[in-house]
């Protein structure tokens, strides 16, 4: 218990009582994909991402003493099962590090469209964690705040911030203090670069297997979940100097092949862990085909079968058109760089 709260830098503030927060998804372009820890969800490698400037989740945490169980709405509906249980335990931690047992009712608005393919988990847990240390009195700085939010969901750790950001995988030894203590997002400078994400939506039904389930297996089957982990740390070392260069070519191709081998991993996994689908490879199709025609724009896909294309602001309408001409069906969104989580005031 003591070490739990060393562990968090956490200075003890008054609670707020209520709070309500805003984070928006973010794509990684050197993947999160495998943990050492699952219980402090912490990564077997480093992850570099962007924020997107689309689809916000809005999350408002009040604390009720009246209350003897949290009481979480999802969308105007109450959340059941898994999404359920994901929240309470992490209003639990919370609780925990707060030294307090009240009850709370979570409210949260995702405007994601359903199937949209972008895990709301991200912004989710990041407008959680925001909300909740406030509503129960934890100070912590944006470094604490992500740190809070990666036990939510990994990828969480990252929507605390704006723009490029990386979220360090810390150190594989030491005591879990150390190692919570070691993993957490940040900011990563990156210099005149002008990106968009054009996200093609091929399939807008539900996945099949959870990320979570999918690392899993994959971290402990697959022959080529290793060597994917080294040459992921490599790309990130390029991915940061290509950044400080704004060079987003080399941005590009270091996030396609992350990607690319990322997925090989999962294909090599026993059994076989397959999101990519007949219409991804027709996107990564014309994605090759922009390439051979001069535009600058690369793929990366997550645990879905849509696809994200980077491409320069300038391209963004070409790249889109390119991508629904050669798949039919397929809803394109734009997105650039967005800000990181941030409270809201009463009046919004
Ligand atoms: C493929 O963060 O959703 O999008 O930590 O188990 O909640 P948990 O997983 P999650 O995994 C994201 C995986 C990914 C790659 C990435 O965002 O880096």
């Amino acid at each position: 218990m003591r070490e739990e709260k060393a562990a968090t830098t956490v200075r003890p503030r008054t609670p707020q009582g209520r709070a309500t927060a805003v984070a928006h998804p973010n794509i990684a372009l050197i993947k999160y994909w495998g943990k050492r820890d699952e219980r402090l969800f912490l990564p077997w490698t480093d992850s570099l991402s962007m924020t997107l400037d689309i689809f916000p989740t809005t999350t408002s945490v009040r604390l009720d003493a009246e209350a003897e169980q949290d009481e979480v709405t999802l969308n105007g509906a109450p959340a059941t099962g898994e999404a359920r249980r994901r929240v309470v335990a992490f209003l639990d931690l919370v609780r925990e590090r707060a030294g307090l047992s009240r009850r709370a009712v979570v409210d949260t608005e995702n405007t994601v469209p359903t199937g949209a393919g972008l895990a709301s988990s991200a912004s989710g847990f990041a407008a959680l964690a925001v909300a909740a240390a406030t509503a129960y009195g934890l100070d912590l700085d944006a470094t604490g705040l992500s740190r809070l939010a990666r036990r939510g969901s990994g990828s969480a750790s990252r929507s605390v911030h704006g723009d490029f950001v990386v979220w360090h995988a810390g150190r594989t030894t030491g005591t879990d203090e150390d190692a919570d203590l070691g993993s957490y997002a940040e900011p990563v400078p990156s210099a005149g670069l002008d990106p968009t994400l054009v996200i093609a939506v091929v399939d807008a039904g539900p996945k099949t297997v959870s990320s979570r389930a999918a690392m899993r297996s994959t971290v402990d089957t697959s022959p080529l979940y290793r060597p994917w982990a080294a040459s992921s740390t490599a790309d990130l070392a390029e991915m940061r100097t290509a950044l400080r260069r704004g060079d987003l070519e080399a941005v590009g191709e270091i996030a396609e092949r992350n990607a690319l081998g990322m997925h090989a991993t999962m294909l090599a996994a026993r059994p076989a862990v397959r999101y990519l689908s007949a219409a991804t490879l027709t996107v990564l199709d014309s994605v090759l085909q922009l390439r051979r025609e001069g535009v600058s724009a690369y793929a990366t896909m997550d645990a879905g079968p849509n696809v994200k294309v980077l491409c320069h602001r300038t391209d963004a309408d070409q790249v889109a058109a390119a991508v629904c001409a050669a798949a039919p069906g397929t809803a394109v969104h734009v997105a650039r760089p967005g800000p990181g989580a941030r409270l809201l005031n009463e009046d919004g």
